[in-house]
Order: C-alpha cells, then structure tokens, then sequence
C-alpha cells in the first residue's frame, strides 16, 4: 500500500584525469598539457568531531506561561540519541557522490544547504528525470514534523524511510554490496565507521542510522523566533508581532509543531479532534489534482491531502508547496488570502479566503522571517566535507622543458629551463622519500644547483610555475 518514492541515495572519491597530447610541430618538441578534474578526493574534517549531539532546546519548549505551540508538549530528550561521530559519518555520506551507480548525485544534489536542505527548484533532476515533487526542507525533522515522511506521508519511520534509496536497485542503480565495496576501498570511511560504531564493518543499516543522526541534528533554535520566545516576545517588532498574532489566529490551526499536532493550537476542539485522527495532513485550498492525488495516492479517498511542512526556515525554501508553484511568501500569504479553493476538506480556511489587507500581509511575512536560523545556513558542520576551493576545478597544467647536466652530477649541474617570458619559478629538491630538501625561487633560464646537503642518490627536482609544472631526475654521486 505504501508508495515507494525514491529520494536518490547517491555518493565521489574519484579523480578523473584526462591527458591531452600537443604536438608542437615548430620546435619539435613534444609538449604535454593535463587537465586534472578533480572531484571529492577526501573529505576534509576536523580533528574533533563538531558538536551535533550539543543541542538545547530554547527554554519556551518546557515553559508553558508563553504561548508558543510548544509549551509543555514537546519531549525534550527526543535528540539525545544523537552522537557526535555518527552525524559525521552521516555527513560524509550525505554529500558523497560515489554512493551512487553514476557517482554523480547525492543527497545534497537536491538537498542544499543555502535552502535549509530543500532545493531552490520547483522539481529537482533525478538520475532519469525530474521528481515528481517539490525537494522539501531536512531541518527539525528528528524532533517535530516526524510522524510521516514525504509531501504525501507515506511512510512513517526516518530510517523506514532513508533505507530506500540503498535496497531500490531502479532508483539507485547500486546494489548495497557495491556501495560497501567502494567504501571500503577508500581512505576514510573505514575509519568514520571504527569511530562511530567501534569497527569498520560497513553496513546498510550502519549508512541509515548515521544519515538519520546527521538529519536529526538539523535543529533551526537560533532564530529569532525562539530567542524572543524566551524573553516573552520583548525584541519582536510590533508589526512581527501583529504578524504573529495573525498567524495564531488563522494559519497555527493547521500550522502548529511538536509532537502533539492539534492539541496546543487555538482552534476549535471539534476540528482539532480530525486533526488528531489525520495528524500532519491537510488540504490549504489547493485544488485537488488527478495527476498528484497527494495521500489520495495510496489511501482511497484522501485526495487533495498533504503533509504540513514546517514553518521552521521557511523564508529559505522557495519555491513553495508540493508543486513548488508559488516562487515567494508573498505569493503563498496572497493565496490564502485571496485565491484558495473550497474542497472537502479545507473548513478551516473560509471559503473566500482570509482578505488580508496589506498590512496584515506584511504582518505575516514579517513574522514567518523570524523562524529563519540564520547560523543554520552558514554552520560547517552541517556543510559539504567535500567541498574546498581546490575541488571540482579543472587546471591546465602546461609542461615547461627541463634539461639538466652533467647528470649524475658529482659537485654541481645546470638546469636549463624554458622561461621565455622570465616569470619567477619555484624550485624543489625531493629525496626518494618525497621529503622536500630545498626549495629557491629562480628567473631566468639557467639555474646552477651544488651538492651541497645532498647526499649521493635520486632526487626528484620540480620546477612550477602559474598552471605550469615539470619533474625531472637528478643523480648525485
Ligand atoms: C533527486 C533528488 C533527491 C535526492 C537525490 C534525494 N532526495 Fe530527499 N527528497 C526529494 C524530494 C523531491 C522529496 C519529496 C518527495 C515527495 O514527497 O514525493 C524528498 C523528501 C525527503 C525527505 C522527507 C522530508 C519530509 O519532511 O517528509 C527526507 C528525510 C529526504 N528526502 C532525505 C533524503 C536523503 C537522506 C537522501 C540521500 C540518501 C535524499 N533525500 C536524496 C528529492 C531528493
Ligand atoms: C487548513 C490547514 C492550513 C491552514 C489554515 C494553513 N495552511 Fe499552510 N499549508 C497547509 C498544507 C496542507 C500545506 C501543504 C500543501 C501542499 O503543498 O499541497 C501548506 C503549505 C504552506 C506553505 C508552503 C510550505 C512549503 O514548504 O512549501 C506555507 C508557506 C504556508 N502553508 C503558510 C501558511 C500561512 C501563512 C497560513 C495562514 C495564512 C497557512 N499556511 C494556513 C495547511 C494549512
């Protein structure tokens, strides 16, 4: 009965190398340019795991003299599950291209963090075509908004839910067994999954439980939202506040998180009673579709019906709904306003919709701004491990014609180097066990290098320049 949508788990150690050969047919002399595409070698983590089992829940969460929506309702132990050296594992997975069958998508291809892990894309590329639905957000996930998963809630369970992707061989294209292999081969992951579950077994059910620590580490409580709550709504503007008054009164009866869905709202008890049976799910005066019948696709007569997303950093993921039909909050506070249509299941909404004049409009936007976490964005423990600035660029490197002698040389030797321009270049002196003996900057064509602190052997001597390099042996008696 449950629908099997297919968020693509996919992962990238590799370096691709492509070698182009010119032939210089003037001087001829032969010439070699390398282009070096270079992707997610390593990842680059720090020494000590960063702190993600460090959460703590705003003091508005337990102090129930506030109205919130949360008072008292949410459990506040409900992350203490989550470990520092799992999230990491989780983190490098997420962003790790080589998971799947291409090696070129991740969970972060249609997950990004700049939109608080959704994508900023009405439909997002999957390996054969676009998803049928809007990517939606990660964040808060473990604490709230975590009954049921996907814009249709077809499955109940995070790691129910994460574990798809790997066991689905036509979404994935990557039996487990593959996966496992490959990360096997690499320098790291053994290493993640000694320090995250005590050996290096690698396991699906391992990869899913450290993608759902690393998720549910996603908390958003810096934002100004929760610092105010704390402080009883004291550093909100009057017109963040208006805006919060309105949202209580006519959004929080759908839109209300924590655990208890319904219970803590200001509705009416008769509607937050169906709320209770169908908890997360609602129509907001969207037409019902035959294309996307929402929970009506696997639940007989649920048509029209969606989860309720999060208001949590919602100003972050545009574009909006199931569809990403609407591109702005002011296009979504419109909607409701003016252009909702009656279905059967949408009594909380008049039929008309709310009319809000535009400083009510600008009230409720003002308000749904607090909710965004800025630090959340930004915060690297949460970022691409994979990413620096030397990755995912292609650099041609030109070869520069070296010639050295006497070679072996006994007591000195001169390199001649091709320099026309009479850039400055850096020259290096490695042992035969890479380790760099000297290093001096030359112009000019002719370098003379003495023996002296080398003892007799092979040295390697590099000469490099701007996107330009070359090796060549020397023998020393
Ligand atoms: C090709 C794009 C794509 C990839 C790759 C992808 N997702 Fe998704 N994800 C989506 C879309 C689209 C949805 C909403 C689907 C729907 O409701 O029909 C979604 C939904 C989710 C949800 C549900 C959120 C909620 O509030 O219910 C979670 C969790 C999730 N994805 C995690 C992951 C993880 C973990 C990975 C990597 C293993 C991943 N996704 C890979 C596109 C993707
Ligand atoms: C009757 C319940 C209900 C009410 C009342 C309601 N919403 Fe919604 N809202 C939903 C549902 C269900 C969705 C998801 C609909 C979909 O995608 O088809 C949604 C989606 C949204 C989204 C898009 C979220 C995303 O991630 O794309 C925003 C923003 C939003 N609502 C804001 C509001 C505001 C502001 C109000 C008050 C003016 C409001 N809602 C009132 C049920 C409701």
């Amino acid at each position: 009965m449950l629908k099997k949508l297919t968020p693509i788990l996919l992962i990238s150690a590799s370096v691709l190398f492509f070698i182009s050969m010119a032939y210089d047919e003037e001087s001829k002399t032969q010439s070699r340019n390398f282009i070096f595409t270079i992707f997610n070698d390593q990842p680059d983590l720090p020494e000590e795991p960063f702190a993600y089992s460090d959460i703590t829940f705003p003091s508005h969460f337990s102090n129930d003299t506030i109205e919130t929506g949360y008072d008292g309702e949410t459990d506040t132990t409900i992350l203490d599950f989550v470990t520092d050296d799992k999230s990491t594992l989780g983190r490098v997975l997420f962003y790790d291209k080589t998971l799947s069958a291409m090696e070129n998508i991740s969970c972060a291809s249609c997950h990004k963090q700049e939109n608080s892990f959704a994508e900023n894309k009405a439909f997002s590329e999957g390996i054969s075509s676009l998803t049928k639905r809007n990517s939606m957000s990660l964040n808060d996930l473990g604490w709230s908004n975590n009954v049921g998963f996907f814009w249709d809630m077809s499955f109940g369970d995070m790691t129910e839910m994460i574990g798809l992707p790997l066991k689905d061989e036509n979404e994935v294209g990557a039996v487990i067994e593959d996966v496992v292999v490959k990360m096997s081969m690499t320098d790291y992951y053994p290493d993640l999954f000694i320090k995250a579950y005590g050996d290096y077994e690698i396991t699906e059910e391992r990869i899913v439980e450290s993608l759902v620590h690393f998720i549910s580490s996603m908390v958003t409580f810096e934002s100004k939202f929760d610092k105010a709550a704390d402080s009883n709504f004291s550093t909100f503007t009057q017109q963040e506040f208006d805006g919060l008054q309105l949202f209580q009164q006519s959004c929080a009866t759908c839109h209300v998180e924590g655990n208890l869905f319904g219970m803590n709202g200001p509705g009416n008890p008769t509607s937050n009673q169906i709320v209770m049976e169908l908890p997360f799910l609602f129509n907001n005066g969207l037409e019902v579709e035959p294309i996307d019948k929402g929970v009506g696709d696997w639940l007989e007569g649920m048509d029209g019906l969606y989860k309720l997303p999060t208001m949590r950093n919602i100003a972050l993921t545009a574009p909006y709904m199931h569809d990403g039909r609407f591109e702005t909050l002011d296009d979504v506070i419109d909607f409701y306003s003016e252009d909702v249509v009656e279905t059967d299941w949408n009594f909380l909404i008049p039929a008309d919709g709310f009319n809000f004049n535009s400083y009510e409009k600008d009230a409720l936007k003002a308000f749904l701004m607090t909710l965004t976490d800025e630090s959340f964005i930004v915060d690297e423990k949460w970022s691409d491990p994979f990413e620096s600035p030397v990755n995912n660029t292609n650099i041609e490197i030109q070869e520069i014609s070296l010639a050295v002698s006497p070679n072996p040389m006994s007591t000195s030797a001169i390199i001649d180097i091709q320099n026309p321009s009479n850039e400055t270049l850096q020259l290096k002196v490695y042992n035969e066990l890479g380790q760099l003996l000297k290093s001096d900057n030359i112009r000019g064509e002719r370098y003379e290098m003495d023996k002296i602190g080398l003892i007799p052997g092979v040295y390697s001597i590099q000469i490099s320049g701007i996107n330009k390099m070359s090796t060549i042996k020397l023998i020393v008696q």
